[in-house]
């Protein structure tokens, strides 16, 4: 179990502690929570095929995911509305991994500017929200990005757990990544996982859940809860859904 002495020398950064509001900072860069005893499980690269599904086994959890997308990678985001409308009613949180999965640091800024106003656009057009929290591809990022990032009202999310979904570990090896993840720090995890790995929903994901709730881990939160910060920079009315929305515009 999480020792309860290592939780209370987090105690000093609960939950009062705020690190960015609607009106900001902007344009820091996190890669660990802050909420003790909280789970960020993020999921990068959708929307895929697989969205609902993982947001049905968090929901199932008690638990909240967070979905860094994109506009145009795996699939498009008009393809994936009635997904993205499912996961966002359940509470699960929407940001910004870019339009296209553009490495930010290689692009001139014209280029950076529509690979946040893209996605953004999309994200506003189908849930009526706009992201606060922007994950750069590759985790890449640098002075001009965070700028970048400050400009629209954004911060930069990174993570302390990467559970080899991406880089080819088989899912043995990304669920020993998290037997020696929970164990190895003190009171809080931020994992990325990938939407697009079939075997992070069908085998990982919930092997996971249970690992870390037994050892401890109660609250399995969005990014912006387990920070403290806003998760959108403005909150609407949704969309009415439009199948005629395509990604070639
Ligand atoms: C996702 O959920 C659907 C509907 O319950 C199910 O048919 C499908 O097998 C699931 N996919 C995966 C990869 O678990
Ligand atoms: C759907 O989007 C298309 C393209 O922007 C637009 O022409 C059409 O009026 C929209 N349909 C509805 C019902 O809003
Ligand atoms: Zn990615």
């Amino acid at each position: 179990m999480l020792a309860t002495v290592v939780l209370s020398a987090f105690a000093a950064v609960g939950s009062a502690f705020v690190l960015s509001t609607r009106d900001g900072p902007f344009g820091m860069v996190f890669d660990h929570c802050v909420v003790d005893g909280s789970v960020a499980m993020t999921f990068d690269d959708g929307p895929y095929n697989y969205h609902e599904n993982i947001s049905d086994i968090m929901t199932a959890a008690g638990g909240h995911a967070t979905f860094f997308i994109n506009g145009q990678n795996w699939g498009c985001i008009y393809d994936y509305q009635d997904a993205l409308k499912h996961s966002f009613a359940q509470g699960h949180q929407i940001a910004s991994h870019t339009w296209s999965h553009a490495d930010l640091t290689a692009v001139d800024a014209s280029t950076m500017e529509t690979e946040i106003n893209k996605i953004d656009a999309a994200i506003e057009n189908i849930l009526g929200v706009v992201p606060a929290c922007l994950r750069p591809p590759y985790g890449s990022y640098n002075d001009a990005v965070k700028a970048a990032a400050a400009a629209h009202s954004k911060n930069l999310i990174i993570w302390d757990l990467d559970s080899g979904d991406s880089t080819g570990s088989s899912a043995s090896v990304s669920k020993e990544i998290y037997d020696k993840g929970k164990a190895s720090r003190t009171g809080n995890i931020l994992a990325l996982n990938h939407e697009t790995s079939k075997t992070t929903v069908t085998e990982v994901l919930q092997y996971a859940i249970d690992d870390l709730k037994a050892y401890g881990y109660t609250k399995f939160v969005t990014v912006a809860e387990c920070l403290n910060i806003e998760p959108y920079t403005s909150v609407g009315p949704a969309g009415t859904p439009n199948y005629s929305w395509h990604c070639d515009w």
